[in-house]
């Protein structure tokens, strides 16, 4: 995969998203910088409880209805800041500038609305088609993402299709309106392996025809190596490492990533065991001082225990948040 050298469509700075539970303050996402380039795919991963989804709902809007806050950050899209807009602004942004996708598509489509009308909605709301257009362009967009019977399906029932179906559906919906950015959030993970490959290489092709850009958050780095230009390794509400692909696979520099590539099924080769990362993410009411992977890592040193480590930036963007970059211990910065 090409590195794309665009401009930033989407900047997340400093972002401090947190949840005010009855059980005290939850630090989902807790001072997260990315910068997703126009074209380009951008891979978030890490482990459950990361902040990884979080981020996403921030980007999106969606944390009303739920303890959740954006306490302190920017997001600018296209250069323009999306979080402190009215309601409305707010609104039209949803479906017209950016699409999402989740993991269940049944959780997010209304069971008893016909599948056309879901997907006509955004166009109604974000256009001034008239209802027989946005028919057509429905079909047209179920046509172009390779479903069949196009003009039937749209007066059929989600609990009619397949997961896979439901899913394509799904994509449909976030992308009626020609976004400029697509956030899928483990868009793949409840399917099946060989529709997760249809459902990714869909993605893939509408990338191209499209030329969106893309968020793409997945526990599978498999999958990341597939599709995605950036990668962005989050662990504890942070960003602990960043950069390219190649970069991220060949030359990891937190133990983090490289505990999670190492868990990689190799093909062809014959796995005793995954050899995961040991211990578990940290629980947020106990956060450790020092780096948030500490109490896992087997390079942890004594600074580590003291204080968190701040950014080292390598060649390409490259950065990685591990005192061991430092030359003092042993690093090339
Ligand atoms: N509605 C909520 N109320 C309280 N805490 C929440 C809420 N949603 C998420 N959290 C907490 O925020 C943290 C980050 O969650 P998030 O869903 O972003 O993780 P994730 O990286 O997407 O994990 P997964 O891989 O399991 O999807 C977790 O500690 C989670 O418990
Ligand atoms: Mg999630």
């Amino acid at each position: 995969m090409k590195k794309v050298e665009n401009k930033n469509i989407l900047e997340i700075k400093d972002l401090h998203t947190y949840f005010y539970t009855d059980n005290g303050i939850v630090k989902a996402v807790d001072g997260v910088d990315i910068n997703l380039k126009e074209g380009s795919t951008l891979g978030i991963v890490g482990e459950s409880g990361s902040g990884k989804s979080v981020t996403a709902l921030s980007v999106m809007n969606l944390l009303e209805g739920t303890k959740g806050k954006i306490v302190k950050g920017e997001i600018l899209l296209d250069g323009k800041d999306i979080v402190n807009i009215s309601k409305e602004e707010k609104r039209k942004l949803k479906g017209s500038q950016i699409g999402m996708i989740f993991q269940e598509p049944m959780t997010s489509l209304n069971p008893v609305l016909k599948i056309g009308d879901q997907i006509m909605e955004g166009l109604l709301q974000h256009s001034d088609m008239s209802k027989q257009e946005a028919k057509e362009k429905t079909i047209k967009i179920l046509e172009q993402i390779s479903i069949p019977r196009a003009d039937k399906i749209i007066n059929e029932y989600p609990f009619q299709l397949s997961g896979g179906m439901r899913q394509r559906i799904m994509i449909a919906m976030a992308l009626v309106c020609n976004p400029k950015i697509l956030i899928a959030d483990e868009p793949t993970t409840a399917l099946d392996v060989t529709i997760q490959a249809q459902i990714l290489e869909l993605i893939l092709e509408l990338k191209k025809i499209i030329g969106m850009s893309i968020m793409f958050i997945t526990h599978d780095l498999g999958v990341v190596a597939e599709v995605c230009d950036e990668v962005v390794v989050m662990y504890c509400g942070r960003v602990v490492e960043s950069g390219d692909v190649f970069t991220i696979f060949e030359d990891p520099q937190h133990p983090y990533t490289k505990g999670l590539l190492e868990s990689i099924p190799k093909l062809g080769v014959e796995v005793e065991r995954l050899d995961s990362i040991p211990g578990n993410v940290p629980n947020p009411k106990f956060m450790p001082k020092g780096c948030k992977f500490e109490p896992r890592c087997k390079y942890s040193m004594d600074i580590c225990k003291e204080e968190e480590p701040p950014f080292f930036t390598f060649d390409n963007e490259h950065k990685s948040r591990c005192w061991l970059c430092k030359k003092e211990y042993g690093g090339e910065l």
